[in-house]
């Protein structure tokens, strides 16, 4: 026994030594789109977050001309995995000419990136009063700060349902959420620690604007009209037992605002719990 730990003591890789500042390897990359990617990375030991915050992630920038020195390109990112995790998760867009998704979108397993441990956000449980059902509304990347409230066993301990819209413009955006949604049914370690069955809490509404699939419109209009609370057979928004989270492009975000104050609810913040939160999925 001491012998054989002797020998793979001898045999393990040195550690890897960082070479940018706040470093962490990327242990996994899965492209879904030529416009979505994700990809998970180890967690700095000191990395404390709750679920549906952001940080700061990125590279190193091109050298300067003159001085050739170079400075990190550092972007906002939903951490997409939930704070259990020994790893993160990032899920991202890659913008063809964007500074630093130009870039990100080319990452491999091995590969450092920069990650300030300086988690931050609104789309937190703390930010929300007690309610019976909590409504998660998503577009486009929007869907990650959500991808780690779903595997947080607090969103199944507060809530008896959990509502999760996403509406993409093509059927493909849709696939990281459907299957991560998915794979909860045969998640051992959250069907152990959360109670078996709690996915059975969840209803999924997946909708699509350019392409045509089962579920087609914003689910702002399809509030609006009724059809999405008929499709998921709930009652419409009310302050009493719904709660919401949002996140999503900017025109969305202040629409589904609107509505949900139109149904009296309030938005909350981590000073003020209320009953909604809001973040934005980009700045544009
Ligand atoms: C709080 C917060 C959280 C964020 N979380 C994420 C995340 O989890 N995943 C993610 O991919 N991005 C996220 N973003 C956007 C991210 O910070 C960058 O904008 C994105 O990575 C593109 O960086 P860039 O340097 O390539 O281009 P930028 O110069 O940053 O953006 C160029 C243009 O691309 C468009 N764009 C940027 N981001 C997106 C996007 N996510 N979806 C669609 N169009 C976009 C906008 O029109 C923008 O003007 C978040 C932004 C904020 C403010
Ligand atoms: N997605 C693509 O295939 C694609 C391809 C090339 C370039 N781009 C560019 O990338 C940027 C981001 O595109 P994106 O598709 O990731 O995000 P997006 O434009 O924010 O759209 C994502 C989804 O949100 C819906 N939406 C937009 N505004 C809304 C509102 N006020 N209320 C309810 N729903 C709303 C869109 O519906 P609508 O379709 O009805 O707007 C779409 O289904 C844009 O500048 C776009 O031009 C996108």
């Amino acid at each position: 026994m001491t012998e054989m730990s002797t020998v793979t003591e001898a045999a393990a890789p040195a550690p890897k030594v960082p070479t940018l500042p706040d470093a962490q390897t990327v242990t996994e990359v899965k492209h879904w789109t030529d416009r979505l990617f994700s990809f998970r990375c180890t967690r700095p030991a000191a990395l404390r977050f709750r679920s549906g915050e952001f940080v700061m992630i990125g590279l190193m920038g091109d050298p300067d001309p003159k001085t050739g020195k170079q400075k990190p390109l550092l972007r906002a990112y939903s951490i997409a995995s939930p704070s259990w995790d020994e790893e993160l998760e990032f899920y991202s867009i890659k913008v063809q000419d964007g500074p630093l998704t130009s870039k990100l979108q080319h990452i491999k397993v091995g590969d450092e990136i920069i990650l300030r441990p300086k988690p931050v956000g609104t789309l937190v449980h703390d930010a929300l009063l007690p309610g019976k059902r909590i409504w998660f509304f998503a577009t486009g990347t929007g869907f990650a700060p959500f991808a780690s409230l779903l595997r947080e066993p607090q969103t199944y301990q507060d809530y008896d349902e959990v509502i999760i819209t996403h509406t993409c413009r093509e059927v493909g955006e849709l696939q990281y959420g459907r299957e991560l949604i998915e794979a909860l049914k045969t998640d051992e370690l959250l069907n152990e620690v959360i109670g078996e069955g709690f996915w059975k809490k969840i209803k999924y509404y997946p909708t699509t604007t350019r392409e045509e699939s089962p579920k087609m419109g914003r689910i702002t209009d399809l509030m609006r009209s009724g059809e999405a609370f008929a499709d998921l057979g709930v009652a419409p928004i009310n302050p009493e037992d719904d709660r919401a989270m949002v996140c999503g492009n900017l025109a969305f975000n202040l629409e589904i605002k609107d509505m949900l104050e139109g149904y009296g609810l309030e938005e909350g913040a981590n000073s003020k719990p209320a009953q909604y939160v809001v973040e934005k999925a980009f700045l544009d």
